[in-house]
Formats: C-alpha cells, sequence, structure tokens
C-alpha cells in the first residue's frame, strides 16, 4: 500500500526522502514521487516503477532543500502513470501534497470547485490538493502556516473517506502539514528536525522519538516545533514514545532476501514472543495485556479470531487450541466476511483481531463491528502503535520484530506462538490439568533448537524445492492442529511462487479434489506423528494409488515415511498442538526456494501489497 516520508530540517532533505522511500518499499508501489522546497523554489520529480527509476530522475536535477515530502503509490484510483503518482499540485501549482487512502466523495468535490479547476491526473488525491488550495484562497497573501492549517481544516471538514495527508507550500517556509483520518501517521521527533511517515520504518535511522497520530489528528511541523491538534483546532498534548527497533533490525543482515531473514529470525524471534509470558511451575500462560478481569474472564462463552490471510491461518490454530485447552467454542473469521454477514455477538463474546501490520483495513473494520455489538475486542498485533493495537481495549504485541517481506513467515510463528499462550492461560482456568499445561511450556521452550534443526536443512530443502520447479499445481494436505499449516503453505506456494497450489484437509480429498491427481499434480503432506498418523497415511496412500508424487513433512525417526513418498522432510517431534510452531518452517523454505529458482521477486511478489490498508 502506499508509503510517505516527509522531512523538514537543516540537512538535504532529498537522500532523506529517498531513503525513506526505500525502507517503505516492503508496502509494496507501482510508483514514487517527492517534492522539496528551497526558499520560494518548489522542485516535484515523480516516476513509475521502482524507487532507483526515481532516484536516477532525482539525480539530474538539482534539488536542493531542507523541506520535503514523498510518496510511494499503489494504485487505487487511475492507472500507473506518471501523472497518476504522488505529490500532487493544486491549482495554483504552489501547493503539494501526499495522500495515503481514499478519499470517497472526491466526485462531489470535483463538481463543487467547477470547470476552472484543471486536473493532471485521475486521482481522488489531487482533487484534495485542489479543494486545500481553493481554501487557502480565503485567506490574503502572503501566506502564513496558519492560513495554510487553516485551509487544510476547513478541506478535510468536507472530506469523506479516509486520509493520511501531509502537505507543504511553495510561498510558506518551514512548514509541513499532516492530517489523518484512517490512514496512519507517526511523526519521528528529532534535534532541530522532524520526520512525518506512514509507519516507524523509514524514521528509524533517524530518530526513536516518535509520535503516532490518531484518527482526526493535525500535526503542524517546523524545524523546531511540533504541534498536535484535532480537525476542531483543540491543541493536544501527545505522548512522545521510544521504539525499540533498531534500525539494523529492518536491514537484511547478509541474507539473500528479507523473506530468508525472517524465516531465520524465528527461532530468535519466538523465545521474544514468549519471554516472561509464562509460568512453568504454574503451567500457566501470564499475558498482560488482556485487561479482563477473571469474572469477566470468566463470563467468556465464545472466542471468535478475526483476521486475514497468513494471520486467519495463526486464528485456525487458535480455534484448535481453544476448544482442546479451554473447552470453549471457537471460531475464526476472515475480516473480509465477518464485516458484512451480521454476525451473532454478545457480551459473551471474546473477539480476537490477528494482524501483523496492525493496519489491516478489513480486519480493522471487522473488528470496530464487533466493539460495537458488545464484545470484549482485544488485539494480537506485530506493528507497535498501529491502528489495531491502540482500538483494541487491550491485547498483546507478538514482538516479531519490522516484518519487510510481503510474504509474512515470522510474524506467523509469534502470532501462533501468543494464541497457545491465550489458550493455555483460558484453559487453566477452565480445564486444562497442571501437568498438560507444564508439558505445553516445556515443548515450547524446546522450540528454539528444534527450529534451528529445520533451519540447518535449508539446502537439503532447496535441492527438493528445484526438483519440483517446473510443476504448475500443488495440493497441500494437513489434517488436525496441521490442517492451519497446510494451508499456510499453500498461501505461501501461491503468493511468491505463483504457481497454482490448494490446501485440504486430507480426509477431504476424496470427497472430489482427488480427480485432479496424477504423475504431473504434487502433493505436499503433513504426516507428522500425532493422533492422526495412521489416518493421514491412509490419505497418502490414495494419492499414491493416483500416481501423484508426494513430498512428505515428517517426524525425524519415522523410517516408514519414505514407503509413502517421493521425498521427505524431517522435523523433530513435540507435542501435537505445537506441531504448528515447527511444520510451518519446511513449508516456508520449499516456497522461498522454488521461487528463487524460478527468478521470482521473493520479497515482493506481483500484485501484492505489504500492508492492506483499502478493503
Ligand atoms: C501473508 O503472507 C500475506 N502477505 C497476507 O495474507 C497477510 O497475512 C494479510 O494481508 C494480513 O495482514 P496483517 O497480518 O498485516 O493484517
Amino acid at each position: 500500500m502506499c508509503g510517505i516520508i516527509g522531512y523538514i530540517g537543516s540537512k538535504e532533505a532529498a537522500p532523506i526522502l529517498l531513503q525513506g522511500l526505500r525502507r517503505l518499499e516492503y508496502r509494496g508501489y507501482d510508483s514514487a514521487g517527492l517534492a522539496i522546497q528551497d526558499g520560494d523554489t518548489l522542485a516535484r520529480v515523480r516516476s513509475v516503477g521502482k524507487i532507483e527509476n526515481l532516484a536516477a530522475r532525482a539525480a539530474t536535477e538539482d534539488l536542493p532543500g531542507g523541506v520535503g515530502i514523498a510518496h510511494t503509490r499503489w494504485a487505487t484510483h487511475g492507472g500507473v502513470t506518471e501523472e497518476n503518482a504522488h505529490p500532487h499540485t493544486d491549482q495554483s501549482q504552489k501547493l503539494v501534497l501526499v495522500h495515503n487512502g481514499i478519499i470517497e466523495n472526491y466526485r462531489e468535490i470535483k463538481e463543487q470547485l467547477g470547470s476552472e479547476h484543471i486536473y493532471n491526473s485521475e486521482t481522488d488525491s489531487e482533487i484534495l490538493a485542489h479543494l486545500i488550495g481553493e481554501h487557502l484562497l480565503e485567506s490574503t497573501a502572503p501566506y502564513t502556516k496558519e492560513h495554510l492549517l487553516k485551509a487544510v481544516e476547513e478541506a478535510l471538514k468536507q472530506v469523506r473517506g479516509t486520509y493520511g495527508i501531509v502537505v507543504l507550500h511553495k510561498d510558506i517556509p518551514n512548514c509541513l502539514i499532516a492530517a489523518r483520518m484512517g490512514s496512519p501517521l507517526v511523526v519521528g521527533v528529532g534535534d532541530g528536525e522532524h520526520y512525518i511517515a506512514s509507519d516507524a520504518t523509514p524514521i528509524l535511522p533517524y530518530t526513536k522519538k516518535m509520535m503516532f497520530l490518531d484518527d482526526g489528528e493535525i500535526a503542524i511541523l517546523t524545524q523546531d516545533a511540533i504541534e498536535i491538534q484535532t480537525l476542531a483546532h483543540e491543541l493536544i498534548e501527545k505522548e512522545v514514545e521510544e521504539i525499540e527497533w533498531s534500525a539494523e533490525e529492518a536491514e537484511k543482515q547478509g541474507y539473500a532476501d528479507f523473506m530468508l531473514k525472517e524465516i531465520f529470525d524465528q527461532p530468535t524471534v519466538f523465545e521474544d514472543a514468549i519471554r516472561g509470558r509464562y509460568d512453568v511451575e504454574e503451567g500457566v500462560g501470564k499475558l498482560g495485556g488482556l485487561n479482563m478481569t477473571d469474572d469477566e474472564i470468566k463470563q467468556v462463552r465464545r472466542v471468535i479470531f478475526i483476521a486475514c490471510g497468513t494471520a486467519s491461518h495463526a486464528g485456525m490454530v487458535g480455534k484448535y487450541a481453544f476448544e482442546r485447552l479451554a473447552g470453549i467454542p471457537t471460531e475464526v473469521d476472515v475480516a473480509s466476511e465477518f464485516r458484512y454477514r451480521d454476525a451473532v455477538i454478545d457480551e459473551h463474546t471474546l473477539v480476537f483481531g490477528i494482524s501483523q501490520s496492525g493496519e489491516t483495513a478489513d480486519t480493522l473494520a471487522a473488528l470496530r463491528e464487533a466493539k460495537r455489538k458488545g464484545a470484549f475486542v482485544r488485539g494480537i498485533v506485530n506493528s507497535v502503535g498501529s491502528t489495531i493495537a491502540r482500538e483494541t481495549d487491550g491485547g498483546t504485541y507478538i514482538h516479531a520484530g519490522p516484518e519487510l517481506a510481503v510474504a509474512s513467515t515470522k510474524a506467523y510463528t509469534n502470532m501462533v506462538a501468543i494464541i497457545l499462550l491465550y489458550a493455555l492461560q483460558f484453559g487453566r482456568a477452565q480445564r486444562t490439568t497442571l501437568a498438560t499445561g507444564q508439558r505445553l511450556l516445556n515443548a515450547l521452550l524446546e522450540l528454539p533448537q528444534k527450529m534451528n534443526r529445520i533451519l540447518e536443512q535449508s539446502d537439503a530443502i532447496k535441492v527438493i524445492a528445484e526438483t519440483y520447479k517446473d510443476y504448475e499445481d500443488f495440493f497441500v494436505i494437513g489434517r488436525g492442529i496441521n490442517y492451519p499449516t497446510a494451508l499456510e503453505g499453500s498461501l505461501k506456494l501461491k503468493e511468491i511462487t505463483y504457481r497454482h497450489s490448494e490446501a485440504y484437509p486430507g480426509g477431504e480429498m476424496k470427497h472430489g479434489s482427488l480427480a485432479l491427481v496424477d504423475e504431473s499434480f504434487p502433493t505436499i503432506a503433513v504426516m507428522t506423528k500425532n493422533q492422526l498418523y495412521d489416518k493421514m497415511r491412509s490419505n497418502i496412500e490414495e494419492i499414491r494409488a493416483r500416481k501423484g508424487k508426494v513430498i512428505v513433512i515428517a517426524t525425524e525417526g519415522d523410517d516408514r515415511a519414505h514407503e509413502l513418498a517421493d521425498d521427505v522432510i524431517f522435523v523433530p517431534e513435540t507435542m501435537e498442538l505445537v506441531e504448528p510452531l515447527l511444520n510451518h518452517i519446511p513449508l516456508q523454505l520449499f516456497s522461498y526456494h522454488m521461487a528463487v529458482a524460478l527468478g521470482r521477486d521473493v520479497d515482493r511478489p506481483r500484485n501484492l501489497a505489504k500492508s492492506v490498508t483499502v478493503e
């Protein structure tokens, strides 16, 4: 999705903005641009495609100046063209604006502005720039930052939709004005310089001090001051928060791609996720952020996990774990469906919203709906200070660190880890015995070294992945708590290799999909040693009988796995409930190596965005 970075200070803005845009690349984009003010000049450069195209263009221009805004665009209104790239200007060409979000009533505003307004793009954002410019004309030149602020306030009163905007004006030196409604904005607090961005990532190399704007807030940035106020012009005291992520954490650290680095990060970030959040002696999960009294916890009769994509697969693991450990009926709802299906929710329902970015529009809207209906709504989120984290009444950060590859890997692991701890917390209050609780925790504590044993097989998995790279279609099957693993493995395969893949519970294949199996349609089967092992073996036999090739994920020491498989990847044995924290790793590596072998852009697969902030 679109990204914003703005700078105001005494350094040259252009290199900071370009670097910031590179750090926003992970969000997905198709064009980019920047505008820089220097004294009474305003320069704007835009380009379609990679940031490097923009950097090459910028290098041919003289771009001095310490105030600027920049943007990566992911097309919504209008095609991928230079004209549609941000920043956009107003009618006077003196005001420039970058915008994330969607102005729903842009047609109305356009009509109201009249035919004398000439537009150069097909975007809703350009119309917003014109509207602000029009309101600025209500003040008398020479314009001041107060005039610009008033124009922004007036324009935003007329707008319906979502926005995160930053505006600057050629004739108003030392001033950036930003406003948020539905699209996140973060202010980076420096010394004699300030930053504004759509998330913390591009600001981290310069400062860890940040302020997170809330919906309906405006920030006025000058070199030496930051003022935050409401749309209604009331000043707000905003807390400055210290962000723990280091800039280096977001770098590749020697790995070929962010995705590979993030796969290998898993043993470490898993430890970060669970640290201090359990008590082995009591055999219990201890997650502080739930903000529910013991009485309220006892009132919970139903749990719903709401999420999209990978996060919804983590929720499915939660369904198995909550029902087994706590005996509480648990559902998983894909957010885009939940928000429109008038779900039956009451005050005995606990809803968990799961999200890496904390900004996914569908998840956010579904959580608001659940809240409106009176449920307890809690977040399981990675991005600190994100909208979901702030709008839920409690919950837990998963501590996966920045996840920059579009395909989610380590965030999934940590979502599952936190959900298992929640299930144990509720389970111990209901029906889970001390012994089971302790066994689960001990199994979790053994995981980092077991994860490493799988990661050590990366080269061997690469050889297998390369063998299968020319197959067009795959099944991924699993049963019980490994069915979500199959779904997640299948999504990874689709996302980064662009190969067709379908996930099924093993027992479901014979109800139709088995018809597709032949020697050209391989199956990856999760067949670890658990209560459904024998059932899974039978399901694999059915595939073998139709000449289907099979890659099996099996438990170390299961020599019989070779009888059924063309290829076997072994994973260490663990408790069944904990298997989803190991068995997905070979699937991640398989997809990764196949995607590399096929020459795909692993970190930025086509058609996808990291943070899906539109519906
Ligand atoms: C995962 O690989 C995907 N990129 C995608 O399914 C993602 O999990 C989904 O869009 C939800 O994102 P979120 O966790 O940031 O809410």
